[in-house]
């Protein structure tokens, strides 16, 4: 089983005055199939605070995903993409392309999400956008291929098959 770091971004949850309803939906989402959610964390929207916690997760926790929730839009406190260029060795942009092209069929308003995947160590770390619909939404549509990824990231298959 995959091990899975989730962080949402958001002012109001990490001083308590909102549910984090997006992160309880990745929850739920990723431990009904092969991933363990092993740590959560709530923190403000600011950029140093969301790096070092990405770093944290890749680094110390080792955890094969870390999936953020919020912070991608255009609001001026909204700075994960950036926390996480930060700390990515390289960029795997197709995730978040995929994730923009299929949610154009369902909103215009997809178009504003800046959100960014990429990889540090072994671990992908992934953006998703704030509301719990969204989320829903996009992890629909990269759970079909994100195991494959996460095999050849961790070495545990070495080519795709090819058929
Ligand atoms: N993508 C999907 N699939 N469904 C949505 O409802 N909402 C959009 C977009 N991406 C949305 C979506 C909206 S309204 C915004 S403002 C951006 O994500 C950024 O969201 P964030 O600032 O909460 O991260």
């Amino acid at each position: 089983m995959f091990k899975v770091g989730i962080i949402t971004a958001s002012d109001k949850g990490s001083k308590g005055e909102r549910e984090d309803i997006s992160g309880k939906t990745i929850k739920e989402i990723m431990s009904s199939r092969d991933y363990r959610v092993v740590e959560w964390k709530i923190l403000p929207d600011e950029r140093e605070k969301i790096s070092k916690e990405l770093i944290n997760m890749c680094d110390n926790l080792c955890l094969d995903l870390v999936l953020t929730t919020g912070g991608t839009g255009f609001s001026p406190r909204d700075w994960t993409p950036e926390a996480t260029l930060d700390v990515i060795d390289r960029q795997a942009p197709g995730i978040s392309e995929a994730m923009r092209y299929y949610s154009l069929q369902i909103t215009p308003k997809a178009m504003l999400s800046r959100g960014v995947s990429g990889i540090r160590g072994e671990t992908l770390v992934i953006n998703l956008p704030g509301s719990p619909k969204a989320v829903k939404e996009n992890l629909g549509f990269i759970l079909p291929a994100l195991k494959h990824g996460l095999e050849i990231l961790k070495g545990l298959t070495s080519e795709c098959a090819r058929k």
